[in-house]
């Protein structure tokens, strides 16, 4: 077999776990999920669910994978711990899951940006996303989305993924920066940072049993766990990069991109009026076109707005989509030593097959996205919590001090890890569970709604 990749550099590896992590959640998801819940007060709850459960959550996937230095289903039997070996059966699985729609709403993208450039998606928002949202013309820009997201996987690590998020990363940057300038310079934009960043904690104490998931399920998508893309990522890590620096430069930048999508998306609606929030999948694709067709200084205006907002969002989903598809991959590649390019096509032709009914009909994308993101993410990071907690333990320790002065933080990290971030888990995961079994108006309902 060949010689295993690695990251040409630190910075590689960084701004792919950053590309992985800023994607539609941040973007497209956070700015809507926060306006659903109360505005600047949800804000709180969410930074305060990265800093107590998303950081040490991502040091343990980290550790998981570099101690390995191998994909995340072999990990555990390299660990020794071969009867793990499930955790991260789970997370590929949800991986795998996950690309399926996710391709789906990167194809709706990559649609509104030449909607964009014609003016058609602007001149009559409702109509054009219930057009290109389903049927054969959903179906055909999910297969362009997953052909780009496949090009880049079968490029391998060096060449591929890090040359890639390289570019777009710092790209998705300079745009949204760009964007958040015009939208301050809006007339009636105060309102919208008013709304985002001033908090109004009634809403919390009255809503709690909804903000509490919400802001913590949001914050484990948001930094790729418990998909074992992190695992993955951080198995071609050399020894000498400290994981506590590298976590922790990740969650903050993951965080204050999404900070910045609030910027430009609130702003945006509150100048033009529109009440943020609700409406599920196509709330971004008919507020945001609806906003921007209102734009002072004409259609053209909107248009190029327009073309720059869905560009960066179609930028970030791939970079996102690219590390999906990577911890399938590396499985195969590193377990039966099958080569790159056949693999990421046959398992992207079936992630495609897979994505095929939330690409005809929305309601199956709402199912996929529910067993996905309710049940299927949590639940793997209560395993790897698990595992790196009370099985790993002192081994863990001794890896996250490696390449880091970290010293007595490690240990209480990992006691942090077994104790706080696996209660919280556990409710996250228990309230979840009670939302998808026994509430059915959520939308949540375990049957999908086509098939009851
Ligand atoms: N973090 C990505 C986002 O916020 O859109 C989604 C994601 C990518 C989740 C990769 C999980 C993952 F493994």
């Amino acid at each position: 077999m060949a010689e295993r990749e690695t990251w040409a550099t630190r910075l590689g590896f960084l701004l792919a776990a950053i590309g992985s992590a800023v994607g539609l959640g941040n973007i497209w998801r956070f700015p809507f999920i926060t306006s659903e819940n109360g505005g600047a007060a949800f804000l709180v709850v969410y930074l305060l669910a990265v800093l107590v459960i998303g950081l040490p959550a991502i040091l343990a996937e980290f550790v998981i994978g570099r101690r390995a230095n191998t994909s995340a289903i072999g990990a555990f039997r390299k660990l020794g711990r071969p009867g793990w070996w499930f955790v991260g059966a789970v997370g590929v699985i949800a991986a795998f899951w996950t690309l399926s729609y996710y391709s789906v709403i990167g194809g709706w993208v990559l649609r509104y940006i030449g909607g964009s450039v014609t003016g058609n998606a602007l001149a009559a928002p409702e109509g054009y996303f219930g057009a290109i949202s389903v049927g054969l013309s959903s179906i055909g820009t999910h297969a362009v989305f997953m052909l780009i997201t496949i090009g880049i996987v079968a490029l391998g690590i060096e060449d591929g993924i890090e040359l890639a998020t390289k570019v777009m990363v710092p790209a998705v940057v300079v745009m949204l920066v760009g964007l958040a300038v015009f939208a301050a310079t809006l007339p009636g934009a105060s309102e919208g940072y008013a709304f985002f960043l001033d908090p109004d904690f009634d809403v919390i104490v009255s809503n709690f049993g909804s903000v509490l998931p919400a802001a913590f399920g949001q914050a484990l998508f948001s930094l790729s766990l418990g998909f074992s893309v992190m695992i993955t990522y951080a198995s071609y890590l050399g020894e000498d990069d400290s994981l506590p620096v590298d976590g922790f430069s990740i969650a903050v930048s993951n965080t204050a991109i999404g900070v910045l999508a609030g910027l430009v998306v609130l702003p945006l609606l509150f100048a033009q009026g529109i009440e943020a929030g609700g409406g599920g999948p196509g709330a971004v694709f008919v507020a945001i076109p609806t906003a921007l067709a209102e734009l002072p200084g004409g259609e053209l205006v909107g248009q190029a707005v327009g073309i720059v907002f869905f560009g960066v969002i179609l930028i970030a989903a791939l970079s996102s989509a690219i590390s999906l598809l990577e911890a399938a991959v590396a499985f195969l590649v590193d377990n039966y030593g099958f080569s790159r390019l056949p693999t990421a096509a046959g398992l992207g032709a079936v992630v495609f097959a897979l994505g095929i009914p939330s690409a005809y009909d929305t309601a199956w994308l709402n199912w996929f996205d529910g067993i996905g993101v309710t049940l299927l993410l949590p639940l793997a990071v209560l395993l790897v919590v698990l595992f790196v907690g009370w099985v790993l333990g002192r081994d863990a320790i001794d890896e996250l001090r490696t390449g880091s002065t970290s010293g007595s933080l490690a240990s209480i990290w990992l006691w942090w890890l077994r104790t706080v971030v696996l209660a919280v888990v556990v409710i996250v995961v228990a309230l979840n569970l009670w939302d998808l079994f026994a509430t059915p108006d959520t939308g949540y309902y375990f049957i999908p709604s086509p098939l009851r």
